[in-house]
């Protein structure tokens, strides 16, 4: 049976397209409608298939689970989660956790109580059995930053571990030779991933050591903390990959403390690329290509919710390195 996507992809236009055409919500160019409806004509998509898609649209609400508001990484996939909702005549719900697992909790509850569609989440501390409230009441949810093995929750991740390579590799180009790695939360595969890109490239070599890896927590402060101590542990360090931008800026913070200067003493990358311009020197990052990762979200729980089959359960995203200051100055 012919599905939303099949009709997107025959037409020509994106599957936000043809569910505004469906939803007679929203622009649609007349080559479009168009072309929309021969293809519906074509593969007999039937008005009773569009019915029970539309079915599962019940409050035209989802909720948006995210840890901390304050990192700029989330209202950037926040803005593009939005954007994409908004094609679809959906409402975002945002609920910020602060990375609470029992407030994480009240939201799911409540996010059960008003009954939303579909749920995407991002979170530090998020289990399997979290989850057993919604896929009991049949909520689709859309992962993200986690996989979890034994689970069929839908996630979407990056190359986490590919860029954990390029840090490091990038580096020990530029000819640092003892390098310290800030790792975030080992409760999340993204980060336990990130660090062993970093191992993979370090473990074999003559300066490495396992106290070059400092423990933290995705916050500047954290940052800040651990490089205070890696400093203290290895004052000879001369290289730094923090697994995200904000601790990499809390390690800056620490670095110009101490007295050494980025890139000529101790070179810095992060991971993340959220665009923190205001940062002096500008920082090297490994970058997430983060207004994709919040649309395909939306797009993948739309279609969910849409229950459409044959959905990838493991969807991953390159990584880029961007160059900046902090490393080639
Ligand atoms: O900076 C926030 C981090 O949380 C990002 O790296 C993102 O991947 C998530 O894990």
């Amino acid at each position: 049976m012919a599905t939303i996507k099949d009709v997107s992809k025959l037409a020509g236009v994106s599957v936000a397209t043809v569910s505004r055409y469906l939803n007679k919500n929203g622009y649609v160019s007349k080559e479009a409608e168009l072309a929309i409806a021969e293809v519906i004509e074509k593969l007999n998509y039937r008005p009773n298939t569009i019915a029970r898609s539309l079915a599962g649209k019940k409050t035209a609400t989802v909720g948006l689970m995210v840890p901390d508001i304050l990192n700029p990484f989330f209202p950037e996939l926040a803005r593009a989660i939005e954007d994409a909702a908004n094609t679809y005549g959906y409402t975002v719900m945002l609920c910020n956790t602060d990375n609470d697992p029992a407030k994480e909790q009240r939201y799911i509850e409540t996010l059960l109580h008003k009954q939303v569609d579909g749920i995407i989440i991002s979170s530090y501390t998020i289990q399997p059995g979290h989850l057993s409230g919604l896929q009991k009441a049949g909520i689709p949810v859309v992962l993200l930053d986690n996989v979890f093995s034994s689970d069929s929750v839908v996630s979407l991740t990056v190359e986490n571990k590919r860029g954990g390579e390029l840090a490091a590799e990038h580096l020990l180009e530029l000819g640092c030779r003892k390098i310290a790695h800030i790792c975030g939360p080992l409760s999340i595969t993204s980060s336990r991933d990130r660090t062993a890109g970093f191992e993979a490239v370090s473990a074999g070599t003559d300066w490495f050591t396992p106290s070059l890896i400092g423990y933290s927590d995705f916050t500047v402060s954290g940052g800040y903390r651990t490089m205070k101590k890696l400093l203290a542990d290895h004052p000879d360090l001369d290289g730094v990959f923090a697994s995200n931008d904000l601790m990499a800026a809390g390690a800056l913070k620490a670095l110009s403390e101490a007295g050494r200067c980025v890139p000529e003493d101790v070179k810095v990358i992060g991971f993340d690329g959220i665009g923190l311009e205001m940062l002096s020197p500008e920082l090297s990052t490994i970058a997430q290509p983060i207004y994709e990762l919040g649309k395909t979200a939306m797009d993948v729980l739309v279609a969910l919710i849409g229950k459409e089959t044959g959905i990838e359960t493991d969807q991953v995203f390159p990584v880029t390195l961007t160059a900046k200051q902090s490393t080639v100055g």
